[in-house]
């Protein structure tokens, strides 16, 4: 393949979770803008019908299919539907829907402690299984995209149940890359850094102001800057690679 088609996604079919908004929304926007037909997910009906809406009138194949991922039965008829819009044929999946929820260990709820799992972890498991079996089926395979963090690899203040999960899906990976290697899909994780989006909303003015100053790019990441990671591993670019965390983080974790 001649270098310069390496990163061609046109015509690749593909599900993004959690796309109504944030860093979800900006990897769909990136298949988008190159040619790819995206199914977006989200729990938030209206807005996300309104962005895909948006995205067809730019003439851009976005399609929407709404409901709770964190809900088995709900998460396997919105990948049946998804892949009858998509006609049968899945090459990329990132399962990024996520959420955070802040309390102190002592405090944290029982019931937000099994919300947050079955959104950042069971979610992400299940619709890989649900895509494995289609693209195994495919002489192309696929790419899976998963979304770790920063606390990947060290602790965050008061999210306990979002630390676990991100470092889980940095684990299951690892671990699905070393099954699925040998067989033509690559799975992958990009781990973003501070980004601006509505999920850091809740942190104090004060942790804000206190992050910053510790980002060697010296400002925060926007959904645009996953835009060329997501290309990248959505394509041919990287075939031979396998179970990578890729940090997006401006340096955070260098420093
Ligand atoms: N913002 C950051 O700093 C940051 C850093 C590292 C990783 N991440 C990860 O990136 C991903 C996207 O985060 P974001 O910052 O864009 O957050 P966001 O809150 O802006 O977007 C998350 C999206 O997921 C959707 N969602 C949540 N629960 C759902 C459910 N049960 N069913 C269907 N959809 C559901 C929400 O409606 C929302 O549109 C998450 O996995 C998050 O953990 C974010």
């Amino acid at each position: 393949m001649a270098t310069s088609q390496l990163f061609d996604v046109a015509g690749k079919r593909a599900i993004v979770t959690g796309g109504a908004q944030g860093l979800s929304r900006g990897m769909a926007e990136a298949l988008l803008e190159n040619g790819c037909k995206v199914v977006l997910m989200d729990v938030q009906r209206e807005k996300l019908e309104s962005v895909c809406r948006e995205y067809r009138e730019m003439g851009y194949e976005a399609h929407a299919v709404s409901g709770n991922l964190a809900d088995r039965q709900d998460l396997n008829r919105m990948f049946d539907e998804a892949l009858e819009i998509l006609g049968g044929r899945l090459d990329v999946l990132i399962p990024a829907a996520g959420v955070q929820r802040r309390h102190l260990p002592e405090e944290f709820p029982a019931d937000e402690w099994d919300f947050v799992l079955n959104v950042n972890l069971n979610h992400v498991f299940f619709i890989i299984q649900r895509a494995l079996k289609v693209m195994l089926q495919q002489p192309t395979g696929g790419k899976i995209i998963n979304i770790g963090s920063m606390v990947t690899w060290f602790g965050g203040t008061t999210v306990p149940a979002y630390t676990a999960t991100k470092g889980a899906v940095s684990q299951l990976t690892r671990s699905l890359a070393v099954d699925c290697a040998g067989r033509n899909i690559n799975i992958n994780a990009i781990c973003p850094g501070y980004m601006d989006t509505e999920m850091c909303a809740n942190m104090s003015q004060a942790r804000k102001d206190e992050t910053t100053p510790r980002i060697p790019a010296g400002r925060w990441g926007t959904p645009a800057d996953l835009k060329g990671p997501v290309l990248f591993l959505a394509s041919s670019a990287s075939d031979y690679l396998n179970g990578a965390l890729i940090p997006v983080d401006g340096g955070y974790l260098c420093k």
